[in-house]
């Protein structure tokens, strides 16, 4: 979340009402502070400056500023973020204590103008606060959308998906003669995949596909926009008017395009009663038909909208990040092939079937989502009751929101031999739970009760194509690969700051 925005809109506003504001904020601030620190012994952290509190020491790349500071005041810290009190941790250990010994009193997410305005009042599951509504929907998901059969039964569309990237690659590439924009395909392929699953379009390259496509970006981005403003609701309401408008707008189009979707499923099911595949909308609606649970339209909706943000931009940083690995790791990659060969063979294409016994692929999975996590802090919770933790027993009031430096954790040199190297041997023959159950060394999915709900079809998406594109292809960096730009960029995930282009060179004919 690039933070430094906040402060630049605060500029645009008016001095002297800015002056007001600040001094009001300021006596304010004195009296919650005198408040607070007598009757709780909170964790160490920086000098929080009224109304701003520590969001001046976040710069685009918040989970280095926070290292940066977790460096100096420990693995706990005590922060505001403008008006928010946040807690922040930074260690394997802490993050235990946050997910597991009190993962209830921290299972909530902050109220926000998305989940009133964007998402139905609260209806998408990420964004409703803990209670007898999420619980409903935590069960939808976890008992009918993510099934182990469910996500088996969407295998036709991953496998259909994925055949055409490769030739698109192929035709792209120009037979291998010239660099491909390897980003881009993942996000198609990613994007491509969620739609079909969530709503049987496919979400081609033709204009009402890419119209799609963008309307997932306008989603994410207002998402983005409107949680950074709320973090100092005084600068907020001189703009409340621009933000509640965009807000509305996004929202008027995205209900339109589900409302749509909605209403092709029921004629198309009314014209036909059968499909091949039961994409996600179909599985709601079957369900408010019958009865079988209780669902409204505008939780399915919410579904929708929790399906495609949360699958598609995290599916594509991380599936970029591991095909940036792969291209500047020739050796990992060389080993990789060889492990995909010596179970499909020369002469067919990867199924499904074949990805549980190909071990390396998994370990080059993981050590991808433990050094580039699509979302480097996870994202806000809030809690409900005052809880005290850690060896020093600080006590954290409710209100208080979580931040977890998951990038942090994954790099820590006093879990991980050599951190920063990638190297997917370190998970042979270990079965990690990387879900953030019973293992918290590494967290790229959250954990606890509000983990991600769509870990299981994540991951398995990514194993596919990164199988695919490994056997179908050899990858080469147009130039000195261990040059290969790796800065990083925090825009709705985080992903590459340059694109990743690479040149292919076709390994098996079956796959074009
Ligand atoms: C590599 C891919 C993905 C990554 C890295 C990722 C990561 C995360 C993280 C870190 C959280 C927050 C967990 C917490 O608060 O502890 C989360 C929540 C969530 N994710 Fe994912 N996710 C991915 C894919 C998906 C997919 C494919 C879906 C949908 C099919 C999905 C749907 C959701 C939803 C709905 C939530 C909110 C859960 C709640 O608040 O109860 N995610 N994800």
């Amino acid at each position: 979340m690039a933070f430094s925005r906040l402060i630049e809109a605060a500029a645009a506003a008016e001095a002297p009402t800015i002056v007001i504001v600040l001094l009001l904020s300021f006596i304010f601030y004195l009296r919650r502070r005198n408040s607070s620190s007598s009757i709780t012994r909170l964790p160490p952290g920086p000098f929080q400056w009224p109304v701003i509190g520590n969001l001046h020491q976040f710069g685009r790349l918040p989970h280095l500023s926070i290292q940066h500071l977790a460096n100096k005041y420990g693995p706990i810290m005590w922060l505001r973020l403008g008006y928010y009190p946040v807690v922040v941790v930074s260690t394997t250990e802490m993050a235990k204590e946050f997910l597991k010994t009190h993962d209830l009193a921290f299972s909530s997410r902050p109220k926000s103008g998305v989940g009133e305005h964007l998402v139905y009042n609260y209806k998408s599951m990420g964004f409703s606060p803990y209670g007898d509504y999420w619980r409903h929907i935590r069960r939808v998901w976890m008992t009918e959308l993510m099934t182990p059969k469910r996500l088996s039964s969407f295998r036709s569309i991953r496998e259909e998906e994925v055949c055409s990237l490769m030739r698109s690659i192929w035709e792209k590439s120009e037979q291998g003669r010239v660099a491909v924009n390897v980003s881009k395909a993942i996000d198609w392929i990613s994007s491509s995949i969620v739609w079909r699953t969530v709503a049987g379009k496919k979400c081609s390259e033709d204009r009402d596909g890419k119209d799609l496509c963008d309307m997932v970006k306008r989603l994410m981005l207002t998402v983005k926009e409107v949680n950074g403003r709320e973090i100092i609701p005084c600068i907020g309401w001189f703009d409340l008017q621009g933000v509640t408008r965009r807000m509305k707008e996004t929202h008027r189009i995205f209900d339109g395009v589900a409302q749509n979707i909605i209403d092709q499923h029921i004629n198309g099911r009314k014209r036909e009663q059968s499909s091949d595949v039961k994409d996600i909308v179909d599985v709601l609606l079957e369900m408010a038909d019958t009865g079988a649970i209780n669902i409204q339209l505008d939780s399915i909706k919410a579904i929708i909208f929790d399906v495609l943000t949360g699958g598609i931009e995290t599916a594509t940083s991380s599936l970029e990040w591991t095909m940036t690995e792969m291209v500047r790791n020739p050796d990992i990659a060389r080993k990789l092939q060889q492990e995909i060969e010596s179970v499909v063979g020369k002469h067919r294409t990867v199924t499904e079937s074949d990805l549980p016994n190909i071990e390396y692929l998994q370990c080059v999975v993981k050590e991808s989502l433990r050094l580039h996590p699509p979302a480097p802090l996870i994202f806000p919770r809030e809690s409900t009751e005052a809880c005290t933790v850690g060896a020093k027993r600080y006590v954290i009031p409710p209100k208080t929101r979580l931040m977890i430096n998951v990038w942090a954790i994954g790099r820590d040199p006093a879990v991980w031999e050599d951190p920063l190297t990638f190297k997917p041997e370190r998970f042979m023959g270990k079965d990690m739970d990387i879900k953030g159950r019973s293992d918290f060394r590494m967290l790229p999915f959250g954990g606890g009760r509000r983990g991600c709900p769509g870990a299981q079809m994540a991951i398995g998406n990514m194993e596919l194509i990164l199988a695919q594109l490994m056997h179908c292809f050899d990858w080469r960096a147009e130039g000195d690969p261990s040059e290969l730009d790796m800065s990083e960029a925090l825009e709705t995930s985080l992903s590459r700051k340059h694109n990743l282009f690479a040149v292919p060179t076709l390994k098996l004919l079956n796959c074009i």
